[in-house]
Protein backbone atom coordinates (compact mmCIF):
# COMPACT_ATOMS: atom_id res chain seq x y z
CA UNK A 1 0.00 0.00 0.00
CA UNK A 2 2.75 2.32 0.97
CA UNK A 3 4.71 1.46 -1.77
CA UNK A 4 1.40 2.18 -4.51
CA UNK A 5 1.08 5.42 -2.36
CA UNK A 6 4.82 6.55 -3.11
CA UNK A 7 4.04 5.00 -6.73
CA UNK A 8 1.54 7.77 -7.39
CA UNK A 9 3.19 10.56 -5.54
CA UNK A 10 5.67 9.84 -8.03
CA UNK A 11 4.04 9.74 -11.20
CA UNK A 12 2.36 12.79 -9.66
CA UNK A 13 5.83 14.19 -9.26
CA UNK A 14 7.21 13.27 -12.81
CA UNK A 15 4.01 14.53 -14.70
CA UNK A 16 3.73 17.92 -11.95
CA UNK A 17 7.15 18.77 -13.38
CA UNK A 18 6.80 17.81 -16.99
CA UNK A 19 3.83 19.70 -17.13
CA UNK A 20 5.06 23.09 -16.20
CA UNK A 21 7.58 22.75 -18.62
CA UNK A 22 7.29 25.02 -21.44
CA UNK A 23 8.75 24.52 -24.79
CA UNK A 24 10.08 27.10 -27.05
CA UNK A 25 11.02 26.74 -30.68
CA UNK A 26 12.30 28.59 -33.60
CA UNK A 27 11.96 26.91 -36.83
CA UNK A 28 12.24 28.40 -40.78
CA UNK A 29 9.82 26.81 -42.68
CA UNK A 30 11.71 27.47 -46.23
CA UNK A 31 9.27 29.61 -48.42
CA UNK A 32 6.44 28.34 -46.74
CA UNK A 33 3.80 30.15 -49.45
CA UNK A 34 0.90 29.12 -51.86
CA UNK A 35 2.37 25.99 -53.28
CA UNK A 36 3.07 24.52 -49.50
CA UNK A 37 0.02 25.54 -47.99
CA UNK A 38 -2.28 23.62 -51.26
CA UNK A 39 -0.49 20.37 -50.00
CA UNK A 40 -2.22 19.16 -47.04
CA UNK A 41 -0.34 16.45 -46.42
CA UNK A 42 2.76 18.50 -46.04
CA UNK A 43 1.20 20.91 -44.10
CA UNK A 44 -0.02 18.95 -42.12
CA UNK A 45 3.40 17.49 -41.35
CA UNK A 46 5.10 20.59 -40.46
CA UNK A 47 2.02 21.53 -38.29
CA UNK A 48 2.97 18.09 -36.12
CA UNK A 49 6.13 19.74 -36.12
CA UNK A 50 5.37 22.94 -34.49
CA UNK A 51 2.57 21.18 -32.54
CA UNK A 52 5.48 20.26 -30.21
CA UNK A 53 5.98 23.61 -29.38
CA UNK A 54 3.78 25.63 -27.15
CA UNK A 55 5.40 28.79 -28.07
CA UNK A 56 6.57 28.89 -31.92
CA UNK A 57 9.11 31.29 -33.55
CA UNK A 58 8.32 31.37 -37.15
CA UNK A 59 10.36 32.44 -40.11
CA UNK A 60 9.94 32.60 -44.15
CA UNK A 61 6.16 32.78 -44.60
CA UNK A 62 6.36 33.65 -48.37
CA UNK A 63 2.77 33.64 -49.75
CA UNK A 64 1.91 36.37 -51.90
CA UNK A 65 -1.53 36.28 -51.49
CA UNK A 66 -2.04 36.15 -47.56
CA UNK A 67 -3.50 33.41 -47.16
CA UNK A 68 -0.87 30.63 -46.19
CA UNK A 69 -0.18 31.72 -42.39
CA UNK A 70 -3.80 30.84 -41.92
CA UNK A 71 -3.86 27.77 -43.55
CA UNK A 72 -0.97 26.66 -41.51
CA UNK A 73 -3.08 28.05 -38.34
CA UNK A 74 -5.93 26.27 -39.20
CA UNK A 75 -3.71 22.81 -39.52
CA UNK A 76 -2.07 23.72 -36.37
CA UNK A 77 -5.19 23.82 -34.40
CA UNK A 78 -6.70 20.81 -36.03
CA UNK A 79 -4.43 18.89 -34.31
CA UNK A 80 -4.38 21.03 -30.95
CA UNK A 81 -8.05 20.78 -31.08
CA UNK A 82 -8.30 21.73 -27.02
CA UNK A 83 -5.62 23.61 -26.46
CA UNK A 84 -5.49 25.90 -29.41
CA UNK A 85 -2.92 28.60 -30.48
CA UNK A 86 -3.04 32.31 -31.38
CA UNK A 87 -1.48 33.21 -34.15
CA UNK A 88 0.38 36.53 -34.26
CA UNK A 89 1.15 37.36 -38.02
CA UNK A 90 3.53 40.14 -39.02
CA UNK A 91 3.32 41.91 -42.24
CA UNK A 92 5.40 41.39 -45.05
CA UNK A 93 8.88 42.37 -44.88
CA UNK A 94 11.71 42.31 -47.82
CA UNK A 95 13.35 44.81 -49.94
CA UNK A 96 12.56 43.29 -53.52
CA UNK A 97 9.35 41.99 -54.55
CA UNK A 98 10.44 38.55 -52.67
CA UNK A 99 8.77 39.25 -49.06
CA UNK A 100 8.15 37.22 -46.03
CA UNK A 101 6.15 37.02 -42.42
CA UNK A 102 7.43 36.06 -39.34
CA UNK A 103 4.30 33.98 -37.03
CA UNK A 104 3.99 33.38 -33.21
CA UNK A 105 1.80 30.63 -32.44
CA UNK A 106 1.09 30.37 -28.65
CA UNK A 107 -0.58 27.65 -27.41
CA UNK A 108 -1.72 30.03 -24.04
CA UNK A 109 -2.88 27.06 -22.29
CA UNK A 110 0.66 25.17 -22.35
CA UNK A 111 2.85 27.67 -22.65
CA UNK A 112 2.04 30.46 -19.53
CA UNK A 113 2.40 32.96 -21.25
CA UNK A 114 0.63 36.00 -23.55
CA UNK A 115 1.04 38.21 -25.88
CA UNK A 116 1.38 41.80 -24.89
CA UNK A 117 2.89 43.64 -28.18
CA UNK A 118 4.12 42.71 -31.38
CA UNK A 119 5.56 45.38 -34.03
CA UNK A 120 8.58 44.99 -37.02
CA UNK A 121 11.45 47.02 -35.82
CA UNK A 122 10.76 50.78 -38.12
CA UNK A 123 14.20 50.12 -40.21
CA UNK A 124 14.21 54.03 -41.07
CA UNK A 125 17.94 53.63 -41.66
CA UNK A 126 17.26 50.30 -44.09
CA UNK A 127 19.46 48.22 -41.96
CA UNK A 128 17.58 45.00 -42.65
CA UNK A 129 16.88 42.68 -45.75
CA UNK A 130 13.43 41.73 -43.45
CA UNK A 131 13.18 43.90 -40.64
CA UNK A 132 12.84 41.55 -37.55
CA UNK A 133 9.26 40.96 -35.68
CA UNK A 134 9.42 42.00 -31.99
CA UNK A 135 7.07 40.20 -29.60
CA UNK A 136 6.95 40.77 -25.75
CA UNK A 137 5.60 38.25 -23.58
CA UNK A 138 3.92 38.60 -19.77
CA UNK A 139 4.56 35.28 -18.01
CA UNK A 140 0.82 34.39 -16.77
CA UNK A 141 2.11 32.58 -13.37
CA UNK A 142 6.12 32.98 -12.56
CA UNK A 143 6.73 30.58 -10.32
CA UNK A 144 10.18 30.28 -9.44
CA UNK A 145 11.75 31.93 -12.39
CA UNK A 146 11.36 34.99 -11.62
CA UNK A 147 10.79 35.97 -15.39
CA UNK A 148 7.35 38.06 -15.72
CA UNK A 149 7.87 39.95 -19.09
CA UNK A 150 10.45 39.02 -21.97
CA UNK A 151 11.13 39.92 -25.55
CA UNK A 152 11.63 38.17 -28.12
CA UNK A 153 13.63 39.28 -31.84
CA UNK A 154 12.88 36.96 -34.75
CA UNK A 155 14.62 37.40 -36.90
CA UNK A 156 15.68 35.95 -40.79
CA UNK A 157 19.33 37.80 -41.46
CA UNK A 158 19.84 37.85 -45.30
CA UNK A 159 22.77 35.49 -45.55
CA UNK A 160 25.20 37.49 -47.71
CA UNK A 161 24.87 40.38 -45.08
CA UNK A 162 24.47 38.33 -41.88
CA UNK A 163 27.40 39.71 -39.93
CA UNK A 164 26.52 42.92 -40.54
CA UNK A 165 22.76 42.13 -39.95
CA UNK A 166 23.85 40.77 -36.26
CA UNK A 167 25.78 43.65 -35.43
CA UNK A 168 22.83 45.84 -36.24
CA UNK A 169 20.52 43.89 -34.06
CA UNK A 170 21.98 46.22 -31.11
CA UNK A 171 20.40 49.20 -32.92
CA UNK A 172 16.89 47.53 -32.35
CA UNK A 173 17.28 46.94 -28.94
CA UNK A 174 18.49 50.01 -28.44
CA UNK A 175 14.97 50.91 -30.06
CA UNK A 176 13.41 48.27 -27.94
CA UNK A 177 14.44 50.29 -24.69
CA UNK A 178 13.82 53.33 -25.63
CA UNK A 179 10.47 52.85 -26.36
CA UNK A 180 9.63 50.48 -23.81
CA UNK A 181 10.92 52.42 -20.51
CA UNK A 182 8.29 50.86 -18.02
CA UNK A 183 9.97 47.54 -18.67
CA UNK A 184 13.57 49.50 -17.49
CA UNK A 185 12.72 51.34 -14.43
CA UNK A 186 13.14 48.82 -11.94
CA UNK A 187 15.53 51.21 -10.14
CA UNK A 188 15.99 54.80 -10.85
CA UNK A 189 19.32 54.52 -12.64
CA UNK A 190 18.40 50.96 -14.32
CA UNK A 191 16.29 52.52 -17.75
CA UNK A 192 20.03 55.01 -18.56
CA UNK A 193 22.09 52.15 -17.65
CA UNK A 194 20.43 49.63 -20.33
CA UNK A 195 20.94 52.09 -22.53
CA UNK A 196 24.79 52.98 -21.97
CA UNK A 197 25.26 49.42 -21.36
CA UNK A 198 23.91 48.23 -24.99
CA UNK A 199 26.89 49.48 -26.76
CA UNK A 200 27.05 49.60 -30.15
CA UNK A 201 29.93 48.84 -32.29
CA UNK A 202 31.63 47.12 -29.45
CA UNK A 203 35.44 46.80 -29.09
CA UNK A 204 37.47 44.70 -27.20
CA UNK A 205 37.63 47.56 -24.64
CA UNK A 206 34.23 48.73 -24.96
CA UNK A 207 31.77 45.50 -25.13
CA UNK A 208 28.53 45.59 -24.36
CA UNK A 209 27.10 44.43 -20.95
CA UNK A 210 23.36 44.84 -20.75
CA UNK A 211 21.91 43.24 -17.65
CA UNK A 212 18.18 44.22 -16.95
CA UNK A 213 15.24 42.04 -15.29
CA UNK A 214 13.69 42.20 -18.67
CA UNK A 215 14.88 39.65 -20.78
CA UNK A 216 15.50 39.67 -24.78
CA UNK A 217 15.60 36.67 -26.74
CA UNK A 218 17.23 37.03 -30.21
CA UNK A 219 15.73 34.17 -32.33
CA UNK A 220 15.49 32.41 -35.54
CA UNK A 221 18.10 32.23 -38.59
CA UNK A 222 20.56 34.16 -38.32
CA UNK A 223 22.80 31.82 -41.49
CA UNK A 224 24.94 32.60 -39.00
CA UNK A 225 27.76 29.87 -39.62
CA UNK A 226 29.58 28.30 -42.47
CA UNK A 227 30.03 30.61 -45.82
CA UNK A 228 27.77 33.66 -44.54
CA UNK A 229 29.70 34.02 -41.18
CA UNK A 230 33.04 32.78 -40.64
CA UNK A 231 34.26 31.09 -37.20
CA UNK A 232 36.72 33.91 -36.65
CA UNK A 233 33.83 36.91 -37.24
CA UNK A 234 31.28 34.41 -34.69
CA UNK A 235 34.24 34.32 -32.09
CA UNK A 236 34.02 38.24 -32.12
CA UNK A 237 30.55 38.12 -31.89
CA UNK A 238 30.38 36.13 -28.71
CA UNK A 239 33.32 37.38 -27.07
CA UNK A 240 32.39 41.40 -27.99
CA UNK A 241 29.72 42.50 -29.69
CA UNK A 242 27.16 40.17 -27.86
CA UNK A 243 29.47 38.92 -24.74
CA UNK A 244 26.35 40.23 -22.72
CA UNK A 245 24.34 36.97 -24.25
CA UNK A 246 24.38 33.64 -23.72
CA UNK A 247 24.32 31.77 -26.76
CA UNK A 248 22.48 28.29 -26.08
CA UNK A 249 22.45 26.89 -29.52
CA UNK A 250 26.03 26.30 -30.29
CA UNK A 251 27.61 24.94 -33.05
CA UNK A 252 27.79 21.77 -32.10
CA UNK A 253 24.19 21.20 -33.41
CA UNK A 254 23.46 21.54 -36.95
CA UNK A 255 20.32 23.25 -37.70
CA UNK A 256 20.24 23.15 -41.29
CA UNK A 257 18.16 19.93 -42.69
CA UNK A 258 21.36 18.49 -44.46
CA UNK A 259 23.12 18.71 -41.11
CA UNK A 260 26.85 20.69 -42.09
CA UNK A 261 26.01 24.18 -40.40
CA UNK A 262 24.31 26.00 -37.60
CA UNK A 263 22.40 28.61 -39.30
CA UNK A 264 20.03 29.01 -36.39
CA UNK A 265 20.72 30.77 -33.30
CA UNK A 266 18.94 31.26 -30.02
CA UNK A 267 20.50 34.79 -28.11
CA UNK A 268 19.63 35.32 -24.31
CA UNK A 269 20.31 38.02 -22.39
CA UNK A 270 19.26 38.24 -18.75
CA UNK A 271 20.39 35.86 -15.99
CA UNK A 272 16.69 34.57 -14.89
CA UNK A 273 15.68 33.65 -18.37
CA UNK A 274 18.84 31.69 -19.02
CA UNK A 275 19.00 29.60 -15.11
CA UNK A 276 15.29 28.52 -15.68
CA UNK A 277 16.13 26.87 -18.53
CA UNK A 278 16.02 23.06 -18.61
CA UNK A 279 19.95 22.01 -18.76
CA UNK A 280 20.28 20.38 -22.26
CA UNK A 281 16.97 20.78 -23.92
CA UNK A 282 18.58 23.55 -25.90
CA UNK A 283 19.31 21.77 -28.98
CA UNK A 284 17.96 21.25 -33.01
CA UNK A 285 14.37 18.74 -33.30
CA UNK A 286 15.49 16.34 -36.08
CA UNK A 287 12.28 15.75 -37.61
CA UNK A 288 14.19 13.56 -40.51
CA UNK A 289 14.98 10.49 -38.14
CA UNK A 290 11.91 11.39 -35.69
CA UNK A 291 9.56 11.00 -38.46
CA UNK A 292 11.80 8.53 -40.58
CA UNK A 293 12.12 10.29 -43.64
CA UNK A 294 14.70 10.36 -46.03
CA UNK A 295 16.40 13.72 -47.27
CA UNK A 296 14.52 14.45 -50.02
CA UNK A 297 11.34 14.20 -48.03
CA UNK A 298 12.85 16.26 -45.02
CA UNK A 299 13.68 18.82 -47.26
CA UNK A 300 10.29 19.26 -48.81
CA UNK A 301 9.24 19.93 -45.22
CA UNK A 302 12.19 22.85 -44.88
CA UNK A 303 15.93 23.07 -45.50
CA UNK A 304 16.07 23.81 -42.12
CA UNK A 305 15.31 22.17 -38.75
CA UNK A 306 13.99 23.82 -35.59
CA UNK A 307 15.58 24.43 -32.52
CA UNK A 308 14.34 24.28 -29.49
CA UNK A 309 14.71 24.93 -25.53
CA UNK A 310 12.45 24.25 -22.78
CA UNK A 311 11.84 26.57 -19.26
CA UNK A 312 10.26 26.81 -16.27
CA UNK A 313 8.66 29.58 -15.35
C1 LIG B 1 28.65 52.60 -35.72
O1 LIG B 1 29.53 52.52 -36.83
C2 LIG B 1 28.94 52.96 -38.05
C3 LIG B 1 29.90 52.63 -39.19
O2 LIG B 1 31.21 52.95 -38.85
C4 LIG B 1 28.61 54.44 -37.94
O3 LIG B 1 28.02 54.91 -39.13
C5 LIG B 1 27.62 54.62 -36.79
O4 LIG B 1 27.34 56.00 -36.58
C6 LIG B 1 28.16 54.03 -35.49
N1 LIG B 1 27.08 54.06 -34.52
C7 LIG B 1 27.28 54.37 -33.23
C8 LIG B 1 26.06 54.43 -32.39
O5 LIG B 1 28.37 54.53 -32.74
C1 LIG C 1 16.38 43.20 -10.94
O1 LIG C 1 15.58 42.71 -9.85
C2 LIG C 1 16.26 42.67 -8.61
C3 LIG C 1 15.37 41.98 -7.60
O2 LIG C 1 14.05 42.47 -7.66
C4 LIG C 1 16.66 44.08 -8.22
O3 LIG C 1 17.35 44.09 -7.00
C5 LIG C 1 17.55 44.69 -9.31
O4 LIG C 1 17.85 46.03 -9.01
C6 LIG C 1 16.87 44.61 -10.66
N1 LIG C 1 17.83 45.02 -11.69
C7 LIG C 1 17.58 45.97 -12.58
C8 LIG C 1 18.71 46.28 -13.51
O5 LIG C 1 16.53 46.57 -12.67
C1 LIG D 1 23.00 24.72 -24.13
O1 LIG D 1 23.19 25.91 -23.39
C2 LIG D 1 24.34 25.92 -22.56
C3 LIG D 1 24.39 27.27 -21.86
O2 LIG D 1 23.26 27.48 -21.09
C4 LIG D 1 25.59 25.72 -23.39
O3 LIG D 1 26.71 25.61 -22.55
C5 LIG D 1 25.45 24.45 -24.24
O4 LIG D 1 26.57 24.33 -25.08
C6 LIG D 1 24.20 24.55 -25.06
N1 LIG D 1 24.02 23.34 -25.85
C7 LIG D 1 23.96 23.36 -27.19
C8 LIG D 1 23.75 22.02 -27.80
O5 LIG D 1 24.07 24.35 -27.87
Amino acid sequence: MIKLISNILLVTILLGTYVSAVRIGSFNLHQYGSKKAANAPLTNTIAQIISDFDLAIIQEISDVSLKAPYVLHEALNQISTSNPYTMTLSGRVGRSATKEQFIFFNREATSGVEVVQAYLYDDVEDRFERPPFIGTFKVKKPVKSGVQFFTVMDVHLRPDDAYVELLNMRYVIEDFIEKNQKYFDETPTSFASALEQNVINATVNNKPSLKTNHSILIVGDFNADCSYISLRRQLSLRSIDYADFTWIINNEVKTNTRQTCTYDRVLINGDNFVDAIIPNSNTTVNYQQQMSMTLEEALRVSDHMPVKFDIEW
